[in-house]
């Protein structure tokens, strides 16, 4: 079984400790419990995936303890600013252009050129988000196709050992994931319904709002959105090089992408001990720094199928996958 703390001062300072040392911490929001990890530091990251046996990586929510404090990950703008105003702290959850030279993990937002960010309203969070000192990339805390977890009972029996501390608050008080808003384009998209109504939405933005849903499917058992489509994201996915997969090593004008102990080396290596944890920290900084090079492709080591080497694949034949 895993330690589940009361959130009480003694409960919020070991939370904060174990943030701080890159360890996965659940803990609750006005919406549903989230699984907790410094969303700065790429192995924390990396081991969410790891916990939720996801298949790929999604990009997760970041939570920080102001609103103030999220316009130095993500770029802000006067209708961004507006609806902060309106339903921060809350259950709202805002896509927003990412930053360049944030502290951010790259796979918290899973390579993508945005990044979601949310202020959440409970104060059991809001104390823990202040004490670690770092904003909190959290994915609902329930493994990948289970449904949220609203109680810290339901993150004990999804998660069991994965997870190295439960902070018990309580159930939410909402219940339902955040509503989940595109902001980046020209246009605000509803990504995800949730705990703020869309009317609520578009009056606070004075139009109406479309809602994705031809974008975005459910997993069944009612876990986050997916796209329907795996190909759907690959233009933001794909590096501007083209990608060669299973490549036992590189051919005349391609850069090479290791993983595991080689004798060749690679130009960069995922993890020389084959270690998938690391493999997956590593990925999309890695990914960005062979694209920087200018080299037409990359030319990438196989990867075992197993445990966070399915996501690292499935990403890796996204960015693989024929271009339009
Ligand atoms: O209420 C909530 O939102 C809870 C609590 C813990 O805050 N969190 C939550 O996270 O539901 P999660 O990971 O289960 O759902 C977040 C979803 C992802 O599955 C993804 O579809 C979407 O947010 N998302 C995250 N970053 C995105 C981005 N940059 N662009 C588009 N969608 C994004
Ligand atoms: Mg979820």
């Amino acid at each position: 079984m895993p330690t589940i703390l009361p959130l009480d001062s003694a409960g919020l300072d070991e939370a904060a400790r174990l943030i701080r040392a890159g360890g996965l911490v659940a803990f609750p929001t006005e919406t549903v419990y989230g699984l907790g990890a410094d969303a700065t530091n790429d192995t924390a990251v990396a081991r969410i995936f790891e916990a939720k046996q996801r298949p790929n990586f999604n990009p997760l929510i970041v939570h920080t303890a102001s609103t103030s404090e999220v316009w130095k990950y993500a770029a802000d703008s006067r209708r961004a600013h507006a609806l902060a105003d309106a339903f921060w702290p809350g259950a709202l959850t805002m896509v927003l252009p990412r930053r360049s030279n944030t502290k951010l993990s790259l796979l918290v937002s899973a390579g993508l050129p945005s990044v979601a960010i949310r202020v959440p309203a409970h104060g059991g969070a809001r104390d823990l988000l202040r004490l670690s000192g770092r904003p909190i990339a959290a994915p609902s805390a329930n493994r990948s196709g289970r449904i949220s977890p609203t109680t810290a009972e339901h993150v004990a029996e999804s998660l069991g050992d994965a997870v190295d501390l439960i902070l018990d608050g309580g159930p939410c008080r909402i219940g339902v994931e955040s509503t989940i808003i595109d902001v980046t384009g020209e246009h605000v998209v509803q990504l995800r319904p949730g705990g703020v109504p869309l009317e609520a939405l578009e009056e606070a933005v004075g139009q109406s709002i479309e809602a994705a849903d031809h974008a975005f499917s459910e997993e069944p058992g009612g876990d986050t959105p997916a796209p329907i489509s795996p190909g759907l994201l690959s233009s933001h996915y794909a590096p501007r090089a083209s990608v060669r997969l299973n490549a036992e090593k590189a051919q005349a004008g391609e850069v090479y992408l290791g993983f595991g102990p080689e004798e060749a080396g690679g130009d960069v290596n995922l993890s020389p001990t084959g270690d998938l944890r690391e493999a997956a920290a590593n990925l999309f900084a890695m990914l960005h720094r062979l694209d920087a090079t200018g080299a037409d492709a990359i030319a990438v080591a196989p990867i075992p199928e197993t445990g966070l080497g399915r996501a690292i694949n499935d990403r890796l034949r996204r960015a693989a996958a024929p271009r339009d």
